[in-house]
């Protein structure tokens, strides 16, 4: 197959073989601690067989769930918070590498919709989101400051681990983005107010991170464009801030947009069934690459290669990134790689994404819940 998507290209150091990420989706396959299982090795690995360039993994928290009941099966989520987790990655990166991909690890804070009856959720400022959830408690200065030393100290944990890279969770109104959106932030301390003030968070995160990884390590943001809420962070403010971002070290960034908690259509809309439905989050990719040099991955609706080689052709993107077409085909990539270029397979019904609380990633179109 001749594509523009199959060349390399790469990410400050990081080497990548093609244009394909694999973004990050929480697979809910740690253990109760939050260290990766067999079988989030097996669901990597057969990434990496699939083709991709990067595989990005689902969110991993900077400040982890303590003392979790260990019940079998229950979708848990990976945890980079503490050193004793370093030393359980080798394996897996290697056996990734081997197989010809590059490995970044997602961290997070999931700030307001942390999941109350195992914390409390906490934010920038104690705004409830209209109809939606509880009022988080807003952080003190000292807490947003041990949060900074929080996500550094997990940056460095992902560099000792052998990852590739690390990715910083800045969108669907978790911490981070929380923190740059002026609906969720109305601080009037220096982390909150005017635009620099509201980006001060991450420029922090990034200022700690480079002392301890270094200038050489690729630091990534996923980050909201626009919250789709009223009064909440929109295209042009979210260029400012990452233009101040980049300035403070982020190598690349990840076009998405939405807040789980109230409008997770936005982030993973459903129903792309048509080549001009795919791709919902391009008009926002495409005002920040006049803006900035650095690499710009889009996420949110690919399903055929004829829409990602027009974006990359056009030079509007630099990175297509995907969640549920992978978890409905892991070996996607290599489909289309062989000549097989029938659009993707899923049909962007959501399954996965309901389902996610009750049970470990999967796709549930050849195989409903019911018979599970
Ligand atoms: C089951 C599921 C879990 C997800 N988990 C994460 C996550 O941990 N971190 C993240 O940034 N996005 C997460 N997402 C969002 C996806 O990465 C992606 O942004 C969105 O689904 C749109 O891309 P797609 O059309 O290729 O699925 C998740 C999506 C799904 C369906």
């Amino acid at each position: 197959m001749e594509s523009l998507s199959l060349l390399p290209s790469k990410i400050k150091s990081m080497k990548l073989k093609n244009r394909f990420i694999r973004s990050a989706t929480f697979e809910g396959m740690a253990d109760f601690e939050g260290r990766p299982t067999q079988k989030l090795k097996e669901l990597y690995c057969n990434l990496a067989d699939g083709g991709l360039g990067l595989i990005v993994t689902g969110l991993a928290h900077v400040d982890g769930y303590k003392n979790l009941p260990d019940i079998k099966g229950l979708p848990f989520p990976l945890a980079i918070d503490e050193d004793r987790f370093i030393n359980d990655w080798g394996d897996l990166i290697e056996e990734v590498h081997i197989r010809g991909a590059k490995i970044a690890m997602q961290i997070s804070h999931l700030g307001r919709q942390d999941i109350p009856h195992l914390r409390e959720p906490v934010a920038p400022s104690a705004v409830q989101l209209e109809n939606s959830g509880s009022v988080p408690r807003e952080l003190t200065f000292n807490e947003i400051n041990e949060l900074i030393e929080k996500f550094a100290q997990s940056c460095r944990r992902v560099k000792e681990a052998g990852f590739d890279a690390v990715q910083l969770h800045g969108g669907h109104g978790y911490l981070i983005s929380n923190f740059i959106s002026p609906y969720f932030n109305i601080r009037n301390d220096e982390y909150g107010g005017n635009t620099e003030n509201r980006a001060r968070f991450i420029v922090k995160i990034l200022e700690k991170a480079r002392l301890l990884v270094g200038h050489e390590f690729p630091i990534l943001i996923k980050m909201n464009f626009d919250d789709f809420i009223k009064g909440g962070l929109k295209k042009d403010e979210a260029i400012k801030i990452a233009k101040i971002i980049i300035e403070a070290g982020i190598d690349a960034i990840e076009v998405t947009g939405g807040t789980s908690s109230n409008n997770p259509l936005h982030e993973s809309a459903k129903g792309i069934t048509d080549e001009k439905d795919e791709a919902y989050f391009v008009s926002y990719a495409k005002a920040l690459k006049n803006h900035v040099s650095i690499p710009v991955i889009l996420v949110g609706g690919f399903r055929s290669l004829t829409v990602i080689d027009k974006l990359l052709t056009d030079g509007i993107v630099d990175f297509i990134s995907m969640a549920r077409p992978l978890i409905c085909e892991p070996g996607l990539i290599k489909r289309w790689k062989d000549g097989n270029i029938k659009k993707a397979k899923c049909i962007s019904c959501n399954k996965c994404k309901e389902n996610i609380s009750k049970q470990s990633l999967r796709c549930y179109i050849d195989e409903p819940l019911e018979q599970a």
